[in-house]
Formats: C-alpha cells, structure tokens, sequence
C-alpha cells in the first residue's frame, strides 16, 4: 500500500490526529508501563508530552497508534525507516529468511552481499564487520584505531552525538554553565559517575572551528588515535560543514597520524556514496547503522584494508578481538540488503526532491512572516531552530528556554494535526512520501506560525 492509499483509504477507519481523540489507550498503556520500567519507557529518547503514542501498527511513511489515529511518521525510527514502514520487499525477503532460520553460529551468504554492496558503494570502505548498533560500531572503531595507532585519546566535535560508549559521549550535553571557553572547549561529563580518565582522553572540537581543529590535534597530536566526525551532526544542530572546517580537519589528521572516523550511522542516508563523498571527507574509518539495516538492529564498521586488518584473527589473536552473539545475524543482513537494493538513484534523487520541497516551503513561510526561526539540513533531512541566524555549531545552536518551549509546542501542534516532528531531533523524508506529503507538512508549519504569533514575538522579546 503506498501512502496515497493510506491517505485515500483513511486505512480502516482511523482518524487524523486532532479529531477530539485524546489517546487514551496510549495513556492507560504508558500507566502500566511505569509499573514495570524505570519512567515508564526503556529508550530515554521516547517522547512523551505528556505520554508517549504506542504504536499499533506502521504503514509506508504512516503510523496508527493504538487509539485508532493517523500520522506522517517524520521520525522514522529516528530515521532508520529510509522507506517508511513494513516495505513489502522487505517484508517479503525476511519471511523468507525467518523460514530458514534466524540465527546461527556461522556465516552466511547474506553477510557476504551487504558487505559488498557497501565495498561498491561506499568510498573508502574496503573491508567490513558487521555489529547490532550504531554505538557498537562508533565503539569498534576507535578501538581499531587505538590498535592501528597505539595511541589512546580521540578528539569529537561539542554537542555530536556517536552513540553510548563512554569516550564517544564526551561533552554530549555540554551547556552554557560547564561547555568552557570558546578557543578551549572543556571535557564535560554526560552522565554522573563517567570516570575522570575518560574525560582526560577525549578533547573536545567546535564544529566549523577551523583555527581550534588545527591547534588542538596539533597540541595533542601524539596522543590521539581518531578523530571522530560526523560531517553533519543531527545533536550538533543538524548544521552544514563548512568545506574549510573538513579541510582543516582532514589535513590536521594526516599531518599528525591521527586517524579519521566517519561516523555516518545517521548521514549515511545522504546520498548514494553516503555524506563523506558529498561533503569532501576522505576517512580511513567508516561507521554506519540505521538504514543498512532496513529496520532491524545494525551497526557496521568499513574502512581501509590495512586499518580493518585489526580484526583480522587469520594468524592468531587480533589486535582487536570483536565478537556478538548477534553480529551478521541472517535478519538484519536480509532486510539491509533488502533496503540498501531499493536505494538506486531514483530514490535519492525523489528524498531530495521531497526535502528541498520542505526546507524551501518552511524557509519561505519564515522569511514571508519575519518569524524568528530558521531550518536547517540537506537532502531528506531537516531540523528547525527557534533563531533567526542558522548557527554554526552546538552552541549557536543551543536554544533559549522560551525557544526550547517553542519547539515543543511546534512538535505537539504537529501532533494533534496529525504528524510526528520529532522534538529535539532530526525530522526526515522516506521514499514512501510524494509530494502532497511534503506539502502537508509546510502547511502545517504554516498553520503554527498562524497560531502562535504570541509565542514567536516572545522569541524575539517583542511581545
Ligand atoms: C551519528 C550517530 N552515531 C551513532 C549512533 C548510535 O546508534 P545506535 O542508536 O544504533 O546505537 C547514532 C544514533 O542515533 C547516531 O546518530
């Protein structure tokens, strides 16, 4: 069924969000649950205003909850559903698999094709191993490059994202009161109890700094194993490389030892060679999850021959030994492949079609109301800022608490008009969407900048 169908069809009776229907099965369910999950959820990232929607069931680029309501699911599984969901080849390949069986202590043939299809695809990546998450692949990585480089220390950009490893999640949530000078950014713990060596072994990089990057991988060049880059990070702001800040990042790298990592778990989805390709990056290490796993839990780690040879146990004991019980499984590597054939360049070029439509239908209606907002990202990717300036890094792009007010109550009038704008997050496009899709979606941030005039004037301490 294609999301016409779903939008034509209203699917089995269900109703748009906004209709008077309060969710209140949604609200019995999240009740039962506090009884058995600390806060009620098991994913701290599940929102929640005031409980979450339980889902019943996904339909292309389309939700029903479990109170019978219909939403454009612009979240996607925090954008792992590149092409919406329950995608019928998908559906098709993993039944077929799941008759076969779903895990075994050996490889299979599956494995061998999605991991060359990425060797095809994906500059740089000339060998692969496959984890469960994109936290286990961003964690396998600069382990790989600790055992190529011998050295310990990596250095990340403010306010990244790469995933729960304890080194990856440095300065995660820096803030105003501990982030530190602008030339000298601090270490900043991201949960209470992260040991002091941690926050000794991981220096910290402004986005788009481009005199800071030279300086501090110069200062530490010795020590530092990686630096970690994701080419647009969705945490950080969602906010364009400057192609001198890659450069910078690029040559420092090279110039030092220091080995560069791609985390592209997220950004992977830019374009048919990945972001890297589009942005300029040439990393020796790459890092991806989300949409090569069609749906099911992945990570992978790519790269050079030579840097990939740390996993490499043909002549005993590697370097770095990397195992899980779940690595490769059948499924995962079944609905990957099954997803990553029906990325051609047709599909990137209609995603890229339909975010052009929202980023340039939201930019207009800003500028058309003088509204203190501005949009941000690239291909099917965007995020909305509560400022008039599209910031440069995480900390321009670190809201006021009148703007973060303003962005949750644009997610809930989003909601209760029936579409899921992840709050705090990147929002995105999946090939199931076309155009009238696209356009709902402008039309309705057009309708909250009717409606809450009141609050954007406080925004801009005009009212
Ligand atoms: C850039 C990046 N790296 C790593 C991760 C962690 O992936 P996972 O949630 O699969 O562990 C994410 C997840 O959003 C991500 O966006």
């Amino acid at each position: 069924m294609t999301n016409e169908d779903v939008v034509s069809q209203g699917v089995s009776g269900s109703k748009v969000a906004g209709n008077g229907c309060v969710g209140q099965k949604s609200k019995e369910n999240f009740a039962r649950a506090q009884v058995v999950f600390p806060d009620g959820t098991s994913r701290v990232t599940i929102e929640r205003d005031p409980f979450p929607l339980y889902v019943e069931r996904g339909v292309g680029s389309y939700l029903f909850d479990v109170d019978g309501r219909r939403f454009l699911d612009l979240n996607c599984n925090f954008t792992t559903l590149i092409h919406g969901h329950a995608f019928v080849p998908i559906v098709e390949a993993l039944t077929r698999q799941l008759q076969r069986g779903s895990c075994f202590a050996n490889p299979t043939e599956s494995e061998i094709e999605l991991a060359e299809l990425l060797c095809r695809r994906i500059p740089q990546v000339e060998r692969v191993r496959f984890v469960n998450t994109g936290t286990e692949a961003v964690l396998f990585a600069i382990k790989a490059a600790r055992a190529f480089t011998g050295r310990s220390k990596i250095a990340k950009v403010e306010g990244a994202y790469h995933g729960a490893y304890d080194w990856a999640e440095v300065s995660l949530a820096a803030t105003p009161d501990n982030w530190g000078d602008p030339t000298a950014p601090k270490s900043t713990a991201f949960y209470s109890g992260t040991p002091a060596s941690v926050l000794d072994e991981v220096v910290v990089l402004r986005f788009n700094d481009v005199e800071g990057v030279r300086r501090l991988l110069s200062v530490h060049a010795h020590q530092l194993a990686a630096v970690v880059l994701d080419p647009m990070p969705s945490r950080g702001g969602l906010i364009a490389p400057k192609p001198e800040f890659i450069a910078a990042v690029q040559e420092a790298a090279r110039n030092n030892g220091i080995l560069v990592i791609a985390d592209e778990v997220l950004n992977l989805r830019q374009t048919f060679l990945g972001a890297s390709a589009r942005y300029g990056l040439v990393p020796d290490l790459v890092t991806m999850g989300k949409i090569i796993g069609g749906g099911l839990p992945i990570g992978a780690i790519g790269g050079r021959a030579d840097v990939m040879k740390a996993f490499d146990a043909s002549a005993g004991r590697p370097l770095l030994p990397q195992g899980g019980t779940f690595s490769a499984n059948p499924l995962s590597m079944t609905a990957g492949l099954a997803a990553m054939r029906h990325l051609d360049h047709a599909a990137f070029a209609h995603l890229e079609m339909l975010g052009n439509i929202v980023r340039d239908g939201i930019g207009r209606a800003i500028s058309n109301r003088g509204a203190p907002l501005c949009v941000t990202g690239a291909t099917s990717l965007f995020r909305i800022h509560p400022m008039v300036q599209i910031p440069n890094d995480y900390r321009e792009a670190h809201p006021t608490p009148a703007g973060a007010t303003l962005m949750k109550q644009l997610a809930r009038f989003f909601a209760e008009n029936g579409i899921i704008l992840p709050h705090g997050a990147v929002a995105s496009i999946s090939t199931p969407m076309v155009r009238a899709d696209a356009e709902f979606v402008v039309d309705a941030f057009v309708g909250f900048l009717d409606r809450h005039q009141d609050m954007l004037d406080a925004i801009e301490g005009r009212g």
